[in-house]
Formats: C-alpha cells, sequence, structure tokens
C-alpha cells in the first residue's frame, strides 16, 4: 500500500493560523511580537528564504525589519550590528541568515545573539537547554519535524527513531528533541557501516544528510513514517532518471526548468513507507511557521509569560 502523505503545508498553515491569533491576544495587551532578520550579501537562495520570512511575519502579525549589509562587511561591524539589535528592547528576535560571507567568523557572531532572542536556537546556551530539557529556544527545522510527527498522530515514545546526519542545525537538534520524547535514538553518518540494515530498525527514519534520493526502499522498514529534510537540485539527466523515469509531471518540469527538486528520500520509497513528507511541501514549510512561533515565544519568556512547552520539552 502507498504511504500517506505529510502534507506540510496544511500543517505550517494551522501553526501560522495559532501563531496569528496569540500574535492578536498580545498585541490587544498592548506588545506586537517582532522579528530583525540580517541577510548579509546577495546569496540567492539565502534571499528567497528571507523573503519568505518577512512574508510570513506580515501574515501573522509579527513586526519585522530587515537589515542588509554588503558582502564586503567585516566580522566586527556585523558584530556591532547584532549588538545594537541585543539592546533594542523592542526587538524580540534575531535571526542571520546563513551563510555568512566567508571573511566573517560565523561562529562568533552567532555566539553574540543575546540566548532570549535566539529565534534560529543555534546559541550554545539554547542547545544546552534543549539537551538537559528546559524552557528555552528550539532550532526551527528540528521544531517543525517534531510538530509533523505529533500532528499527525505519530507515536515517539518508545519507538525506534534513526536519525541520518550530524549536524548542528538539524540532525544533532532532532536527535535530541526526538530522545526527550522517550524514543530510542540512533545518530548516523558518513561513517557509519551498514547503513541501509540499521536506517531498517527505524519507526521514525529522518533522512537530513543533503544528498538527492539516498535513502532508497531498502532503507525503510515497511509501514515506517519517514521524514525528509533534504531539499537537492537535480539537474543531471541521469540522476533524474535513477529518481524520476516514468514520471510525466517531473518529466515535464525537467524538461522547462532544466531542474527539479528531489529530498534525500527515494520517490520509490512511497511503496514502503506507512507515512512519508514529500518534497517539497514537507518539512520546509514549517521552518518558516516554527521561526514564527519560536518569535512569539521569545517575545513571551523575554516578558516573564508562562509559555507551553515545544515537542519533547518540559515547560
Ligand atoms: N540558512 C539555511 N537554513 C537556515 C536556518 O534555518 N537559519 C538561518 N539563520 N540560516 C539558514
Amino acid at each position: 500500500m502507498a504511504a500517506s502523505i505529510l502534507d506540510g503545508n496544511k500543517i505550517a498553515s494551522e501553526i501560522k493560523a495559532e501563531v496569528a491569533t496569540e500574535v492578536k491576544a498580545m498585541a490587544a495587551a498592548g506588545t506586537r511580537p517582532s522579528l530583525a532578520v540580517i541577510l548579509a550579501g546577495h546569496n540567492p537562495a539565502s534571499e528567497i528564504y528571507v523573503r519568505g520570512k518577512v512574508k510570513s511575519s506580515e501574515e501573522v502579525g509579527i513586526y519585522s525589519e530587515q537589515l542588509t549589509p554588503p558582502d564586503t562587511i567585516s566580522t566586527e561591524e556585523l558584530l556591532e550590528m547584532v549588538i545594537k539589535l541585543n539592546q533594542r528592547d523592542e526587538i524580540d528576535g534575531i535571526l542571520v541568515q546563513l551563510p555568512l560571507p566567508s571573511q566573517v567568523d560565523s561562529k562568533k557572531i552567532l555566539m553574540a545573539v543575546d540566548p532570549a532572542k535566539d529565534v534560529d536556537g543555534f546559541h550554545p546556551v539554547n542547545v544546552g537547554f534543549l539537551s538537559t530539557q528546559r524552557p528555552g529556544l528550539v532550532p526551527c527545522t528540528p521544531a517543525g519535524i517534531l510538530e509533523i510527527l505529533r500532528r499527525s498522530n505519530v507515536p515517539i515514545a518508545g519507538q525506534q527513531a534513526v536519525v541520518v546526519g550530524r549536524s548542528d542545525i538539524v540532525g544533532k537538534p532532532t536527535a535530541m528533541l526526538l530522545i526527550n520524547g522517550n524514543a530510542t535514538v540512533t545518530v548516523c553518518h558518513s561513517k557509519t557501516r551498514e547503513l541501509p540494515g540499521v536506517c531498517r530498525r527505524a519507526d521514525i527514519l529522518v533522512a537530513a544528510i543533503g544528498r538527492a534520493g539516498m535513502v532508497t526502499r531498502d532503507f525503510v522498514k515497511p509501514g515506517a513514517t519517514v521524514i525528509d529534510v533534504g531539499m537537492n537540485k537535480v539537474t543531471d539527466r541521469a540522476e533524474f532518471d535513477r529518481l524520476f523515469a516514468g514520471n510525466a509531471r517531473r518529466e515535464e518540469t525537467f524538461r522547462s526548468k532544466g531542474s527539479t527538486l528531489v529530498g534525500d528520500v527515494h520517490p520509490e520509497v512511497a511503496e514502503v513507507a506507512g507515512k512519508l513528507t514529500p518534497v517539497p511541501g514537507g518539512v520546509g514549510p514549517l521552518t518558516i511557521a516554527m521561526l514564527m512561533a519560536n518569535t512569539v515565544r521569545a517575545a513571551k519568556l523575554r516578558r516573564g509569560s508562562r509559555v507551553p512547552a515545544f515537542a519533547g520539552e518540559r515547560s
């Protein structure tokens, strides 16, 4: 039986509607949550992401501000920008879009963001809060993955979860959230031996590797829930045929645009998995929805309000 497809756009809309309701209630009490986004230079992908973040802020009623320094900016100049945002009391969330220009010391910049305003959840203080189950700010994509599981009634406690990929932004925090949700968690990476066999043990398989269609049907236990975090552009004909041979709709996109977007999961997995997130329209939309949720959460935490626990987190 074909996997049921988990609709990320629908879940993201639900979350954004909930955030909009909270923002309205806060506005009625005299506060407007606000987000500052720093976009340094002209990375085309980053420009698209940031546009989406600003547009969603407007939709849910969050005040947003964009700072666009040139790609020649120095670490010291960028640090100065971050420090000024830290000092502005009316700014609740600060997001520094990555990647930064190569001459900038990214770690130094991310360390400078006030942890209370760190809506990306990248600061070591928030990483520590997550790993010790204290209320803080959780990275948006991992938080979104947990929301997909929770809102699709996928059980977590006691389940075998396998996360492929150990990045600081996705793999590690996702593993931590699943541990906090009482799953039994295995984290795999490029040195993992017998990768397909390890993945086949998973009730929940999270693919966050960054390699087009690497997770094939032999990685997946029949009926498993598969979460695809990949976003890969396929331009090579042979690679396209390996992934989408016989798919007329994809063929048309590929012919007209010269490329198509594919996750880390091979489309054939839909024949084996129980539940599957599509690409596009799966995890992607959740990242922005959770940024909106984190901005409201930061605004509340900074004002000493009680906040509900996020997925897997103790309040
Ligand atoms: N670049 C790609 N993804 C992200 C993200 O989640 N946050 C930031 N700040 N930059 C990114």
